[in-house]
């Protein structure tokens, strides 16, 4: 009989909850009306489901000055962060300043940050340090008279390194700099005390957090202006308009007020099982390096290297066994630009691997990934 693959990709995506399913499900039939439909009874009854998942949100991740603007998930979060402030930012100055992010960031930053410069804006791309994480000395030398935003975002989605945010947003404060952080990954994995102290724009999606998928958010400082992508109804404050997808919305609010519940006890389920998969592997395999730092990382990302074999025929043998990523999920099967920006070589890239871990993982499934990988690798050497 052949056994399902082990699936070690949750960085990807994540299934919805059954109870976050159960809270949506009576918003896709019965109480389907529209939220900005407030002149009849079944409108108003959506408003209201509205404010309520709103202030869930608010009461749970602990926002005191901020405005939750919500998205269709963390890709449209960083076009708007990004976008719309450095736009609103020309138009209010009618200057073209500087804007710092990291070489390591996802797609969703560093595309939109490439098209801002072919509309005048300087861009610097900084990289990180072998671990993957910034020196603060790093980033006070990179700024400039006319730098006017930070993009650094909390965790990586690749190989799960956690940014000194805090350190990084003091640095922006003492210097009038507004910082975007792209946290998509974060929430419910490590803990979050105090958003007010993260950054003045937080991205976040909901189906990496075992929400919906089509939903996220983009929290903001009460005094930040940005200019809208979509124009029309003016909902979402203006910034976003477009009918509100209230069930998401509804079972996004419930997967943040579990993953915050939750959060200290999958966090260490998590790391043990991804202790035990790092562990085992490098007992066993002697040509293996781990990706990042161990240190300041998430609790279920393991990245690595294996030495000397080739990497197509490597993912091409452990993908039947084991679902994973050779890269981030959205990066197109292109071979990953944050390991070559923390010194991998294209070869290194190539015949590398993101593990990550799942509520559902168990200690059974992560020892078969162990020997499934060890066995690969002594195959392909023979
Ligand atoms: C760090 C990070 N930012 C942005 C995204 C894009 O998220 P979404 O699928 O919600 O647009 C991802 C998804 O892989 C991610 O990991």
């Amino acid at each position: 009989m052949v056994s399902s693959p082990i699936l070690l990709d949750f960085q990807s995506s994540t299934p919805c909850l059954r109870e976050v399913v159960e809270e949506m499900s009576s918003y896709w039939i019965e109480n389907f009306a529209n939220p900005s439909s407030k002149g009849n009874l079944s409108g108003l009854y959506a408003s209201a489901a509205l404010e309520v998942s709103r202030n869930k949100i608010q009461e749970n991740l602990n926002l005191l000055n901020k405005k939750i603007i919500f998205t269709s998930g963390a890709t449209e979060s960083n076009n708007l962060a990004l976008f719309g402030f450095a736009r609103n930012f020309q138009q209010r100055t009618g200057r073209y300043g500087n804007i710092i992010t990291l070489k390591t960031e996802h797609k969703a930053v560093l595309e939109p940050l490439r098209q801002l410069k072919k509309e005048g804006f300087s861009i610097t791309e900084l990289n990180p340090e072998s671990d993957g994480l910034i020196l603060e000395e790093n980033l006070i030398n990179a700024l400039r008279d006319d730098t006017f935003l930070i993009s650094i975002m909390l965790a990586n989605n690749e190989i799960g390194v956690i940014q000194p945010i805090e350190k990084i947003f003091k640095i922006c404060q003492k210097n009038n700099i507004k910082l975007h952080t792209d946290a998509a990954q974060c929430l419910g994995y490590i803990p979050i005390k105090n958003f007010d102290l993260l950054a003045n724009m937080i991205t976040l999606s909901s189906h990496k957090i075992y929400g919906p998928k089509g939903i996220g958010l983009l929290i903001i400082d009460e005094d930040i202006q940005l200019n809208p992508l979509v124009y029309g109804g003016g909902q979402e404050f203006g910034y976003r308009s477009g009918t509100i997808p209230l069930p998401l919305i509804v079972g996004f609010s419930k997967a943040i007020e579990l993953a915050n519940k939750n959060q200290l006890k999958n966090s260490i389920h998590l790391a043990t099982l991804r202790d035990q998969l790092m562990n085992g592997l490098l007992k066993k395999n002697s040509e293996i390096i781990i990706n990042g730092s161990i240190i300041d990382r998430l609790p279920h990302n393991l990245n690595l290297t294996v030495l000397d074999v080739n990497g197509s025929m490597f993912h091409k043998y452990i993908k039947h066994q084991i679902i994973c990523s050779s890269g981030s999920a959205c990066s197109n099967g292109n071979v990953s630009h944050v390991l070559q920006s923390i010194g991998r070589s294209f070869k290194e890239a190539e015949s590398s691997v993101r593990l990550s871990i799942g509520l559902n993982t168990t200690a059974f499934e992560i020892e078969k990934s162990i020997n499934v990988i060890t066995e690969t690798i002594n195959n392909l050497r023979k």
